[in-house]
């Protein structure tokens, strides 16, 4: 199964490869470039996928440079980036040179911001590794870093060339990197597409031990949505915003817990913030009423065992809630005064709103820790 859209006169492809990835190896091929590439990969994927890529990628008569890197925000950084450039000077890399990054969204955000400003822009290929990253980051253009705790505080728009989603990393994808993403599919289906919540519902027990058709077939209906949320609104000034839904509240929970996080893993993945978001702003859409859409978004967010809130994690809640609020105000959408978020309150209709009742706000908040 393959995508293909246009962004101006520039096309795009999403390519699925069973087991042969000599699509990519062809693909390099046809390129003007000046056949160095660099392959970005993230440490905790199998080796044996990285070995099948890189063998693909000299086949093409590339010279191919690999840097490790490991997901996690804060890895998400501008010395992330800086080191890839500096990587690339070192090694004479030019404007025609290829970057091939194979990773969640972190990779896929940090790699494409370098491949977009290293000459202002070399070819770019990307191959996502998680949930999250094939159904949403993989494509849209978006790239960045966070900075001064701020999540995507610096980014450019540069759009992958092509985007493979690999079966063979979806087969071997531990459960918390395949079911974090979910949460983003669910998200398309409440914008747009009632069929996907009728497959997370019915199927749900073929979902999770990842059956392909299922699979595949809920990577492509969520990427086609994207698509036609992004395709004429690249910069987010009017449709696009909507794919913000679930996102003013899961960015400033992710802010929150990364600032009163002393240790040294990621407690939320972002995935799972934005089901626990997309909670809080159905809620604060409803007046705090439990209506169809906060049942089912519940239902589903149980049947995959993904968190509802945030109530099993010993932390400090007076200091969360206090920076839930705070960073609530950081949000890129807020134009004003108060805070901006999605509002839905029917299927497929969203509209973005702002958020004047703090009361309602602190309620909601609460209600999560
Ligand atoms: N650009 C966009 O449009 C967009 C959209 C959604 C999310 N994002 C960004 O994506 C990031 C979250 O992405 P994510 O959840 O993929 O996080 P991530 O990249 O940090 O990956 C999560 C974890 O999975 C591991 N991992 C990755 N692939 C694996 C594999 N195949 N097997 C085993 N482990 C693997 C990573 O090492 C990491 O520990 C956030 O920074 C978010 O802002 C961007």
């Amino acid at each position: 199964m393959n995508l293909q859209y246009k962004i101006g006169n520039q096309s795009h492809y999403i390519h699925y490869l069973k087991d042969n990835y000599n699509q990519i190896s062809n693909d390099i091929d046809k390129l003007e470039s000046d056949k160095k590439l660099l392959f970005l990969f993230d440490k905790n994927i199998s080796q044996e996928i990285r070995k099948k890529v890189v063998k693909a990628l000299k086949f093409s008569g590339c010279k191919v440079f690999e840097i490790e890197f490991i997901g996690s925000k804060k890895n998400k950084s501008l010395k992330a980036v800086l080191k890839i450039i500096d990587f690339m000077i070192s090694k004479g890399f030019t404007r025609k040179s290829t970057i091939l990054s194979m990773g969640g969204g972190v990779l896929g955000d940090l790699s494409a911001l370098a491949s977009s400003l290293y000459m202002r822009g070399t070819i770019y290929f990307h191959i996502p590794t998680t949930m999250t990253s094939m159904v949403d980051s993989a494509i849209g253009g978006k790239t960045a870093v966070n900075y001064q705790s701020i999540i995507n505080s610096i980014g450019t728009y540069y759009h992958a060339n092509k985007v493979y989603l690999l079966n063979d990393i979806i087969k071997l994808l531990p459960y918390r990197e395949f079911n974090s993403g979910l949460p983003e599919i669910l998200k398309c289906g409440l914008l747009k597409d009632k069929s996907i919540i009728k497959i997370l519902k019915n199927n749900h027990e073929l979902i999770k031990k990842k059956n392909t058709k299922y699979v595949k077939d809920l990577c492509f209906r969520s990427l086609r949505i994207k698509i036609n949320f992004f395709k004429n609104d690249i910069m987010e000034k009017r449709e696009r915003l909507m794919l913000n839904f679930g996102h003013t509240f899961a960015h400033a929970i992710e802010m929150a817990l990364e600032k009163n996080n002393s240790k040294n893993f990621e407690i939320l993945r972002h995935g799972e913030a934005v089901g626990i978001g997309l909670l809080c702003e159905l809620y604060y859409a409803s007046n705090l009423k439990e209506n169809k859409l906060i049942k089912t978004t519940k239902e589903i967010l149980n049947l995959y065992k993904l968190p509802i809130n945030l109530k099993y994690l010993n932390l400090n809640k007076s200091n969360l809630q206090n920076d839930i609020f705070k960073f609530l105000f950081l949000d890129k959408k807020k134009i004003n005064k108060h805070p901006r978020y999605i509002k839905l309150l029917n299927f497929g209709k969203p509209t973005i709103e702002e958020m004047p009742d703090y009361n309602k706000i602190n309620f909601i908040v609460r209600k999560i820790l």
